[in-house]
Parts: C-alpha cells; sequence; structure tokens
C-alpha cells in the first residue's frame, strides 16, 4: 500500500519537482509540485478527472519575510491510516477513518525556517494542514493571511452566503462563481462602523457543483487558536483563495511554534448523497481526551422562546428603556404583563415536557437587562444571576427536578463577552445550584471588546474556554451567533449544537427562510456539525398572532417541519412551537414525540442541492427506522426502497402532504396513513410544493 509514484520533473517544464499519491481506493490523486522559485502546489484528480488545478500554498506573516516561496522539500512521509472510532452521538455509531497520510516536509532556505503540510487522502476527499514546528528561527510570529488556494476548473455553480466576520444568517445564493456578489455582508459592523471596506469573499462550508455533476463542498476541520476561514472568489480565473477573519489590527493569529492550522477539507463525489454520507471533518478532528461522556446526552426539547419571537409573550418584564441592571429596584417596576419567563407559565412548560416526554425546557428572558440589550453596544447588560421578580428560580428548578426535566439554561451574552467572562464563574455557579444541565450562549451584536468578531482567533479561544468550563461542570452548550462548526464536537462532545446559519426564527418575524433553504443548510452549515434549527412549527402563518404579522410564515407545509427532524441532523432539537399549537394537532406531534435524536445508522437516499433530501436514519436504541423526505417550491415524487431495512415485518405511519397543501396556499393539511412494510417493499410519497414527508417505520415483533 505504500507505494509512493514519481514522475520524473517531466510533467510540466515549469515544474521542478512533482509526486503523486493516492487515496486508499485510488479513485483520488493527488500531485505535489514545486516550481524553480520554491513554491509549493498541490493537484486534485477524482476519477481522472482534474477538481483542483495546481493551487499554491503558503502564508504571508506580519513584519517577517513570507513563507510563500523559497522551499526546498526535505522529505515525505507517507502511511495508511486505518482506524474504526464511536462518537458519543451522532448519525451513526461508528465511523471509520481510513486514508493515506503524507506528511511534506519544507525548508526555507534563505530563512532557514520549516513548515510542514501535512495531507490526508480519503476516498471521498482531501484534507490539509500547515504545521510550523518548533524551530530556532520561528518562534512567536503573526499570520498576516493565509493563502491556500482551490484552483477550480470553471466556472461552476456555488450555493454561497456572503462573507462576514460576524454572522452567517443570511440566505443563499445559487449562482456561477462569475456572478458571486459577496460585497452585502458584515451586517454587525454596518450598524457600529462609518465605513464598510469591500471584498468579495463567501462563507464555509461552500458547496459546489460543476456543470459534469461532480459535488465539491470545501471547509474547514479543527478550528482551534485561529481565525475562521473565507474564501476569496476570482472571477476571472476561478481559483478560491483563503481569507482569515482579522482582528483590530486587521492582522489575523498570534501564534507560538510549535502549531498546526486547522484542516482545509475537501468534499467531493457524483453523487451529491455521498458529500452528506461523508466523515471527513470528524475524522480530522482529535479524539476527546474527556475522562467521562457519560453524562453528556442528546436532548430534545421544549422552551418559552417561539412565543418570543412571534410577540406573543416578550423577554423584558417592563417596557423601559435606558436602564443600568445595577441601579434599578426591579421589584418596584411594573411588570408589561406580557414578561414570558413567569413561574406559572415556567410550570405550564414543564408539566407538558413532562406529560410529552421531552428531556429538557430552555427558558429566555428570565434574567434582568432585556428592557436595555440589543441595540446599546454597552458592555454591562446582563449579569446571568438574578432572576426578574417574577421568575422563582428556587420553584421551578424543585418543581422541574420532581417532574423529571431538566433545565437549559439561555445565556444571551449581547456579545458583551468581556462581560460575560468576568462573570462565568459566578453564573457556573449559579446554574449548577440550580440543577441546570446545558447552556443555550448567545452572542447577538457586535463583539466587545470593539474590534474584535465572532470568527476571530479571540472569539475562537473564547467558545472553547466555555466548552472546557462547561465540560468541569458537566454541562452541554447549544451556541447562538458563535462561529459556525468545524466537527470540533468529536473533540468537546458537550457542544451539542450551534446556531450558526440562518434558523426557523427568521420566520416568525422577516421575510423568512425560502422553502430551498434547508436543502442547502445540509449541503453547507450542517457539513461542519449539527445546528440547533428549532423546527417543529405547526401554526404556519404569523398573522395568526397579530395583524402585523400577517406577511410572515413559515415556508413549509407542517409535513415538511416533520421531516426536518430526521433529514436536520442534531443532537440538540427543539419542538419549537407553543404547547397550544400541539394540542390543536395531537396526531401529527406524536411524530415529535416519537422521533429520536440520536442514531446507529444514517442512508442519505436522495439529495441535491437547492431541491431536496431524503434520508433514512435507524435510532440508536430501538429497532426503527425513520425516513425525512423535504423539497424547495418544487413538487415532487420518489419512490424509496425499503432494502436498508433488517428483517421482519414493520408498520410505517407515513405522515404527509394532503393532495391539497401547499407551503403558501395551504401549508397545514396533512394525511397520516399506515402501512404494514418489510424490506422488499416500496413506498412512494409525493412532497408538495414547500412540503414534505415524515415516516416512522416501527419494527413489529414477530
Ligand atoms: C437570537 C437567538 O438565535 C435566539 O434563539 C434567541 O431567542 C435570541 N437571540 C435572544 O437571545
Ligand atoms: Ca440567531
Amino acid at each position: 500500500m505504500k507505494k509512493i509514484f514519481i514522475i520524473l520533473l517531466i510533467m510540466i517544464t515549469n515544474f521542478s519537482f512533482a509526486q503523486e499519491f493516492f487515496s486508499p481506493a485510488k479513485n483520488f490523486k493527488l500531485t505535489i509540485s514545486t516550481n524553480s522559485r520554491g513554491e509549493f502546489f498541490y493537484k486534485l484528480d477524482y476519477k481522472n478527472k482534474t477538481i483542483i488545478k495546481e493551487s499554491k500554498l503558503g502564508v504571508e506573516l506580519v513584519r517577517e519575510p513570507n513563507l510563500m516561496d523559497g522551499f526546498e522539500i526535505q522529505k515525505i512521509e507517507e502511511k495508511e491510516i486505518y482506524e474504526k472510532w464511536s462518537p458519543v452521538w451522532g448519525e451513526v455509531d461508528t465511523i471509520v477513518n481510513h486514508c493515506n497520510s503524507i506528511i511534506v516536509y519544507l525548508k526555507q532556505t534563505s530563512t532557514n525556517r520549516y513548515l510542514n503540510i501535512h495531507f490526508r487522502i480519503f476516498d471521498d476527499g482531501l484534507g490539509f494542514r500547515y504545521e510550523f514546528p518548533g524551530q530556532e528561527n520561528l518562534k512567536y510570529f503573526i499570520i498576516a493571511e493565509e493563502h491556500s488556494e482551490f484552483a477550480m476548473t470553471g466556472n461552476h455553480t456555488a450555493f454561497w452566503i456572503p462573507g462576514d466576520y460576524d454572522s452567517q444568517e443570511y440566505t443563499y445564493t445559487t449562482s456561477r462563481f462569475s456572478e458571486i456578489n459577496a460585497l452585502k455582508g458584515r451586517n454587525f459592523n454596518d450598524i457600529i462602523t462609518k465605513s464598510i471596506p469591500g471584498e468579495d469573499f463567501v462563507q464555509t462550508p461552500l458547496m459546489i457543483k460543476t456543470d459534469d455533476k461532480i459535488y465539491i463542498n470545501i471547509h474547514e476541520a479543527a478550528l482551534i487558536d485561529y481565525p475562521a476561514m473565507y474564501l476569496k472568489v476570482n472571477k476571472q480565473n476561478f481559483v478560491l483563495s483563503t481569507h482569515l477573519c482579522p482582528d483590530a489590527y486587521d492582522n489575523k493569529a498570534y501564534l507560538q511554534t510549535p502549531f498546526k492550522t486547522p484542516w482545509r477539507t475537501l468534499i467531493i463525489s457524483d453523487r451529491a448523497e455521498k458529500i452528506l454520507e461523508s466523515k471527513i471533518i470528524l475524522n480530522l478532528n482529535e479524539p476527546t481526551d474527556f475522562e467521562d461522556v457519560s453524562w453528556i446526552k442528546p436532548k430534545k426539547y421544549v422552551g418559552i422562546w417561539w412565543s418570543l419571537h412571534v410577540g406573543k409573550e416578550s423577554w423584558n418584564y417592563a417596557d423601559i428603556d435606558n436602564v443600568r441592571i445595577d441601579q434599578v429596584d426591579w421589584n418596584s417596576l411594573k411588570p408589561n404583563g406580557r414578561h414570558g419567563a413567569t413561574t406559572e407559565n415556567a410550570k405550564r412548560y414543564i408539566d407538558f415536557a413532562a406529560k410529552h416526554g421531552f428531556d429538557a425546557l430552555l427558558i429566555e428572558g428570565w434574567n434582568i437587562g432585556w428592557e436595555d440589550w440589543f441595540g446599546h453596544w454597552k458592555e454591562n447588560v446582563f449579569d446571568f444571576v438574578t432572576p426578574y421578580p417574577d421568575f422563582d428560580i428556587e420553584e421551578i428548578s424543585r418543581y422541574a427536578k420532581e417532574k423529571g426535566v431538566e433545565l437549559i439554561m439561555h445565556h444571551e451574552t449581547s456579545s458583551s463577552v468581556t462581560n460575560y467572562e468576568r462573570r462565568m464563574n459566578e453564573a457556573f455557579e449559579f446554574l449548577k445550584k440550580y440543577g441546570y444541565t446545558s447552556i443555550k450562549p448567545g452572542y447577538v451584536g457586535p463583539i466587545i471588546p470593539r474590534g474584535e468578531h465572532h470568527d476571530g482567533q479571540w472569539m475562537i479561544n473564547h467558545y472553547i474556554r466555555v466548552l472546557q468550563k462547561a465540560y468541569k461542570e458537566k454541562i452541554c452548550i447549544d451556541s447562538h451567533e458563535s462561529v459556525r462548526l468545524t466537527g470540533l464536537h468529536r473533540t468537546y462532545p458537550n457542544w451539542l449544537a450551534a446556531e450558526a446559519a440562518r434558523g426557523n426564527e427568521f420566520n416568525a418575524w422577516s421575510e423568512g427562510n425560502p422553502p430551498e433553504h434547508e436543502t442547502i443548510l445540509i449541503f453547507t452549515r450542517l457539513i461542519g456539525g449539527p445546528m440547533d434549527y428549532t423546527p417543529g412549527i405547526f401554526q404556519i402563518k404569523m398573522g395568526y398572532y397579530s395583524k402585523e404579522r400577517e406577511r410572515f410564515q413559515v415556508h413549509t407545509t407542517l409535513a415538511k417541519q416533520l421531516a426536518l427532524y430526521v433529514v436536520l441532523y442534531s443532537p440538540f432539537q427543539m419542538a419549537a412551537d407553543l404547547p397550544e399549537n400541539y394540542e390543536r394537532f395531537p396526531d401529527a406531534f406524536q411524530f415529535i414525540k416519537d422521533v429520536p435524536v440520536d442514531w446507529k445508522a444514517t442512508k442519505v437516499l436522495f439529495a441535491e442541492p437547492g431541491d431536496y433530501i431524503v434520508t433514512a436514519r435507524k435510532d440508536k436504541k430501538s429497532e426503527n427506522w425513520y425516513i425525512g423526505a423535504i423539497t424547495d417550491e418544487n413538487a415532487r415524487e420518489f419512490s424509496i426502497k425499503l432494502d436498508f431495512l433488517d428483517e421482519g415485518k414493520y408498520e410505517a405511519i407515513i405522515y404527509r402532504d394532503s393532495e391539497d397543501a401547499h407551503y403558501d396556499k395551504n401549508p397545514m393539511s396533512y394525511k397520516i396513513e399506515r402501512k404494514k412494510v418489510d424490506k422488499k417493499s416500496s413506498l412512494k410519497i409525493k412532497l408538495v410544493e414547500g412540503g414534505g414527508c415524515a415516516i416512522m417505520l416501527k419494527k413489529l415483533v414477530d
């Protein structure tokens, strides 16, 4: 297996050295080369087609000679890796890591500096990273920019959101590289800076499709102590190149050798389904060194949450503004009569969660400060330990415990991260005292310290500090408005989910997410890890709540909301709608109650970014299978062969769109059917425009 293929200097005259390496099944060929200037290149072929043309690698340093050229290859090490491991939770219970590892040891002769480039070639793509080994001539240094290129072979189609150092909450545009116009990004900066520098770059995971139907996903793995990566798009030659999130000085990363950057990942297949089944990103992350993971449990939860987003209740207790949390006598304030996080309401939700078997309850708006948070850009907004006068935390925590419902703490930091870090010890002591098991930290708004960004090195380290602190206290994390995931949940399995994309919430108070949104999210944001998308909205038109919201709605049918629990993987899954809405549709609600949040096996049956996804998963704890199917604004039909089922008979409980359903005209019309099936059966399903179908395949005892 350890054969090295050497092509002797004949490839292209410009290249003075070139060598080829293959993936285990040999469907991928990596060619590395240097030219007469000592620049270093890689090239990637898949099934004898070039996918990435010769692309340069290197980094630019602040006030130092760049590590971009003048390289000499000292040696190359190649080895095959084959291992199996089991994630603490996940889409599958066993993951195979099979690849060829190549380490290229480079020396920059003029500076006597060393840089190693690591490649891992899998049968579904490639990972590469830079290593700055410990060395005499490079100890402390600052990255000005990483210049990793991905030279594309043509003007492919991309599914992209604009570059923004602080947010990924955008809808996707599908366009050719040449038509990318990503200048509309950086929304949080827009509100506090005088001018916005203009440069075109897009976010990763970036999904790409070539005209000859090759699917390419570019992202990163193991983002630690380094800024997040975006991609600059050259619209003439279609070379994508890395652009790192800067700090206030426009520097990118402050490093000390030895150091390894995150991996840059390319997942490639001629079948879109295989992109979604790839485990490259998880395999490139380090195994966890957590000693005890037995307390880390996937969770299905409800929340005092949607009522706040639809405007039925409020986060704030009083209708006042311009308050200083430490100077207000909260007990003497007049409540606004709409406050959601009251003791009574919390108990109502605890009863609902207990009755229907949910693990946990999230309560937002429980702590003082909501009168004065968003848009005020000040440092001291929340203290994370003082409940409003109508929130009897003692009693709520006692009641939740009695009913067997966990509590999820909400820490909206309003991006005043200095304030959060300063108060973190007390905040953790407080939530441990009241028996909370998880935290939803939120980072809405521009970061304090000012000039830092959500995706910059300083914040990347902050998210990890929170995870480590949470691990010590046996707490799980669901971060909102954080950096998007890069498979770090392998290393930190208490990072159950993140938002870091445009979630269902946008449908409550804006033009929302188009019907295709989730079919792209799954190929982009979810490639890095689970998302707290908050599905399960049954009351689809927002005019139900108030006249002002008449133009807002979720762009879905009710059956599609059920299907999202299967297609959008997360071990932290919310039943987001109001209890009273679930009580109106108890038969459909049954699916949300039944669907698991941890899986033994996953098969993506049909998928096309921007169009549709059909996924089957097997429950980790039972013999039951589940299928979810979603479509964009077009109606579609699928014939699903059930050959993935185990032996024996199943009852298929099919939650589908009614014939006359439509995401806009008739979104809440669904039907439930039951059929006996086995592995020889096929199921024909029809999805209406913006629709979906959810199926439970319940194993019958023989
Ligand atoms: C945005 C979060 O995504 C949402 O879930 C939360 O309710 C609000 N911020 C308030 O913290
Ligand atoms: Ca959000």
